[in-house]
């Protein structure tokens, strides 16, 4: 856990990845990583209970849920998030999940306009279900930012692992 504290800026607090790490063992989730040799250089958590969100519960139940998909800068566009979007998605179809979903937030920020780029490109869709997001995150200097932000909630279908 502590090369998820320490590697990635604009992290989240340690209580975040220990409450992750935490339902991991437990099953209810678990973490994709990518690694340059030693290095983290990139991470997403799927949440195998869904969102946490109530607008998305009641209207996608059980849905398992993609957070925090994060690549470090200097290992984009080489396909890092394409390989852990694949595995996934792969290990939600193996557990016999048909859809799975994730929240993006303002397009007017370039990082989410990539991101939802790279979300359409692979089947996900708009639901028009918008809900407002309240995390932390640490900062390079260390300090804990409150951040709270209005994001929209997509889903893909997917096909079940043995068809
Ligand atoms: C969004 C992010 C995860 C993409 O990671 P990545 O490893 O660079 O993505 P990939 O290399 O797998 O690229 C996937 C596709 O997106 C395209 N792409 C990636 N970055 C791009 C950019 N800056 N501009 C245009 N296209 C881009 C790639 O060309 C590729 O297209 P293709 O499938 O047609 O070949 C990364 O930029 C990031 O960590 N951003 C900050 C955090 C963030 O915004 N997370 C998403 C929150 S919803």
């Amino acid at each position: 856990m502590a090369v998820l504290n320490e590697s990635l800026p604009g992290g989240r607090p340690p209580e975040v990845h220990r409450e992750r790490y935490r339902k991991q063992v437990e099953g209810r989730g678990v973490y994709a990583t990518a690694w340059q040799g030693e290095r983290l250089a990139g991470i997403l958590f799927v949440d195998w209970e869904g969102s946490a969100a109530e607008p998305v519960r009641a209207s996608f139940p059980g849905c398992p849920h993609l957070i925090d998909l994060f690549v470090l800068p200097e290992y984009r566009k080489q396909g890092i998030a394409t390989q852990l979007l694949d595995y996934a998605e792969a290990e939600a179809r193996q557990r016999g999940h048909e859809r799975i979903g994730l929240d993006v937030g303002d397009l007017a920020a370039p990082n989410y306009r990539i991101a939802h780029g790279i979300y359409i490109g692979r089947g996900y869709v708009d639901t028009g279900i918008e809900h407002m997001d309240a995390y932390t995150v640490v900062d390079e200097s260390g300090s804990v930012l409150a951040i709270q932000e209005r994001v929209r909630f997509m889903v893909k279908e997917m096909k079940p692992a043995n068809a």
